[in-house]
């Protein structure tokens, strides 16, 4: 027999309300329901007004990131047959509420456009595309194929206390390039990584490996982002020191 869930959901409308508050909304389970597929319900059926962010259905465009049961996740990922029938839906915490479960990522793109996301190349292009050898692939793979849907930012404490703070999704997304052979950030690019709103920011505690849901390990990629930077820095310093000593 279908379960009714008890689907409270966190609502607020910074235009209208003077403060947040939870409505419950009962909905019949269906199989393979996910948490997206009771809110859609929801808003077809019982509010239109319930607002949330949502695109692909599919875990792939990162936009129905919220809490579930106080757990950071994509809302289309987390099945409610895992769920006890009462369950919690709130938006990422820490970030300001436009409307209900969407938030205002607005820090999180800024930082996003100011770290250059892209491929920036020593030589000009050559004719033919640039290839890799698969072991090279291998070590940023993964973080290649981060989604950006902002659980990680906002599971970490240092984004909450520290808004300059680059965060775990970003930081993995820098080394991506970082560790591409085909990539070659320049010294200010690297001075502004080897510091605390940088890769020396992170308190490690992994709470980003814990919610990503890609599974993606943004803790591992900072640590390795850490030893790229210092590395660069001494063969900076060195060729410096060289060229000093030969004038
Ligand atoms: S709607 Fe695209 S990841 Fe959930």
């Amino acid at each position: 027999m279908s379960r009714v869930l008890n689907i409270k959901v966190f609502r607020f409308h910074p235009e209208k309300d003077q403060r947040p508050y939870y409505d419950t909304f009962q909905v019949v389970e269906r199989e393979f329901m996910s948490v997206l597929e009771a809110l859609l319900e929801i808003q077809h059926e019982q509010d239109g007004s319930l607002a949330f962010r949502y695109a692909c259905r599919g875990a792939v465009c990162g936009s129905c990131a919220m809490s579930v049961n106080g757990l950071v996740g994509l809302a289309d990922r987390v099945q409610t047959r895992n769920l006890k029938a009462n369950i919690l839906v709130e938006p990422l915490s820490h970030l300001p509420v436009v409307k209900d479960l969407i938030v205002d990522m607005t820090f999180f793109w800024q930082h996003f456009q100011e770290i250059k996301p892209w491929l920036i190349p020593a030589e000009t292009a050559p004719e033919r595309e640039r290839l890799m050898n698969p072991a090279d692939t291998e070590k940023i793979e993964s973080f290649a194929s981060c989604i950006l849907c902002g659980s990680c930012y906002t599971a970490c404490p240092v984004t909450k206390r520290d808004r300059d703070f680059l965060g775990p999704a970003l930081l993995a997304k820098i080394y991506r390039f970082l560790a591409d052979p085909r990539d070659s950030r320049d010294a200010a690019f690297l001075a502004k990584l080897n510091s605390e709103q940088g890769v020396w920011g992170c308190d490690t505690i992994f709470n980003c490996v814990k919610v990503c849901p890609k599974q993606i390990r943004p803790t591992d990629a900072i640590v390795a982002a850490r030893k790229l930077v210092v590395g660069r820095f001494f063969k900076l310093f060195g060729a410096n020191r060289k060229r000093e000593k030969a004038e």
